[in-house]
């Protein structure tokens, strides 16, 4: 056990429920490990199950919608209905096996930013405001009643995952302008009727369905918020840069700072919180180019106005500065969404004080969030197992043998690596006098750092796993 990660380590209540240590795996949409019918396949079940047996306290699912008729999408999107029972309970009884808790993100919609190719009908939104993707569409204004009917679903979902024994849900989200934040930001929300008007009118749909969960599951199921402090929104489909000097015209930090406090009263158990929305993608989904640690200047301020735990995700998967927001108390939990895709056993690796050996996520996107656009499964550029766990897991080799890899670039890197790993005898040749192929002149700009981490783990692996390495060799 790390006496340098203590904090890390320490465990920590969500309401009722006691998770050992204080790190959640950010929710991540999870394309191609669902069925048909929404629920998760088997190969979804692996995927949380291996982020469990490494050793992460709280996994948060990615977005399971509550309904799929009102704001309608293409089948096989993440949904919640009474098929979804049996993979959730498979799943909670796995990911409790170690010691680990699971919620369940419950998405109220996607509205204005439902992507054309993934809709069945006209996108819907609090107001007739133009999609986000095709701005030549025009959304349709729900109706008073239909808000109703989602706030009846949200309540159902709950209980489903309740039934599964699925410890907590997440409400995805008064964050990164999906169909609940439209409703809770006045430049999307032009409503006349209950769910319009002032902050506390903008509220009213992710306050009812608060309550409706409590009423349903019971006050001792925790249901967690994602929440973005501040939109970032410069006007449609422009978003403020860091530094940059804006008029906020989504949600500022001001009025960030009083929903946090009226949602707080309304029963939420704990803040999964950011900054950001798809008009400002580049704070949403942070890219390299993106500090380490980019939301910390606005959790600090969520921290100083609420009581219930915070959890920050957001490039938060190096080890010493989780630590040290969680020592300094900026924040209660750590969030790690791609640094869990490149690294499953990221919280093993800490407790057994080897940092050193977390696979890093380089921020690139390419392999998980790019692909989601393209119509393809989860993955990632640096641990293509993700997704395919059982599938891609490496076995020793029945027969060891001579492998010889020529090129110490990061295909070849990786081709001794895994080489070294299934038990055979690798030599790697390069013709010039160093590793790293393209990683090396990658990782010269300061805000490429990451990919040097990446060149530093391989040779590390390399020399942990006695991959012998001729330089200066030209293999003919
Ligand atoms: C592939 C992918 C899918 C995501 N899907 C969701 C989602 O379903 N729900 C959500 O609240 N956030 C989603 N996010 C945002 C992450 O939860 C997280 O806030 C973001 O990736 C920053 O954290 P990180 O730097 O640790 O990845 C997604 C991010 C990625 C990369
Ligand atoms: S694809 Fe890139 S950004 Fe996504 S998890 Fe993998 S390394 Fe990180």
């Amino acid at each position: 056990m790390s006496d340098k990660f203590s904090k890390i380590l320490e465990p920590i209540k969500i309401g009722t429920v006691e998770i050992k240590n204080r790190i959640a795996m950010a929710p991540m949409g999870i394309l191609g490990l669902t069925n048909p019918d929404g629920s998760l396949n088997k190969r979804g079940i692996d995927y949380y199950v291996e982020r469990a047996r490494g050793g992460t306290g709280l996994i948060i699912t990615g977005v399971f919608k509550v309904e799929n008729e009102i704001d309608a999408m293409i089948s096989g999107t993440p949904l919640i209905s009474p098929a979804a029972l049996t993979p959730f309970a498979e799943l909670a009884e796995a990911v409790h096996a170690f010691g680990s808790k699971i919620f369940v993100q419950l998405t109220i919609g996607f509205g204005r930013v439902g992507h054309p190719m993934m809709l069945r009908k006209q996108p819907v939104s609090a107001s007739a405001i133009p999609n986000y993707w095709d701005p030549r569409v025009t959304c349709r204004e729900l109706k008073t009643e239909e808000v109703e009917e989602i706030v009846k679903k949200a309540a159902e979902a709950a209980v489903i995952c309740r039934m599964a024994d699925i410890d907590g849900v997440e409400i995805h989200a008064v964050h990164e302008g999906y169909l609940l934040d439209q409703f809770t930001i006045a430049f999307f929300n032009r409503r006349t009727d209950k769910y319009g008007g002032d902050l506390m009118g903008r509220l009213r749909f992710p306050i009812e369905i608060v309550k409706a969960i409590k009423k349903a599951v019971g006050e001792d199921f925790p249901v967690a918020l994602r929440f973005s402090v501040k939109s970032f929104i410069k006007d449609w489909n422009q978003g403020g840069l860091p530094g940059e000097d804006f008029v906020e015209k989504g949600r500022d930090v001001e009025e960030g700072l009083k929903a946090a406090k009226i949602l707080e009263a309304a029963g939420y158990d704990a803040f999964d919180a950011d900054g950001g929305s798809y008009d400002a993608w580049y704070w949403a989904h942070p890219p390299t180019y993106q500090e380490h640690g980019l939301y910390l200047p606005l959790i600090e301020k969520l921290k100083k106005v609420v009581k219930v735990p915070v959890i920050v995700a957001g490039r938060m998967e190096l080890p010493e500065l989780a630590e040290k927001v969680l020592e300094e108390g900026t924040a209660d939990m750590i969030g790690i969404g791609r640094g869990l895709l490149a690294d499953p056993y990221w919280v093993n690796k800490v407790e057994e004080d080897r940092p050193e050996d977390i696979l890093p996520c380089t921020g690139c996107h390419d392999g998980c969030l790019g692909r989601i656009f393209l119509g393809r499964p989860l993955s990632c550029a640096v641990n293509p197992a993700v997704g395919r766990e059982s599938d891609y897991r490496l076995e020793p080799a029945n027969k060891p043998k001579n492998v010889m890899c020529i090129g110490g670039g990061v295909a070849g890197l990786e081709a001794a690596r895994v080489a070294a790993i299934r038990g055979h005898k690798v030599t790697l040749y390069e013709k010039s006098n160093t590793l790293g192929g393209h990683l090396i002149e990658v990782s010269v700009p300061k805000f490429k750092e990451d990919y040097k981490r990446l060149l530093d783990w391989y040779k590390l692996q390399l020399k942990k796993l006695n991959v012998d390495i001729k330089l200066d060799t030209e293999v003919s």
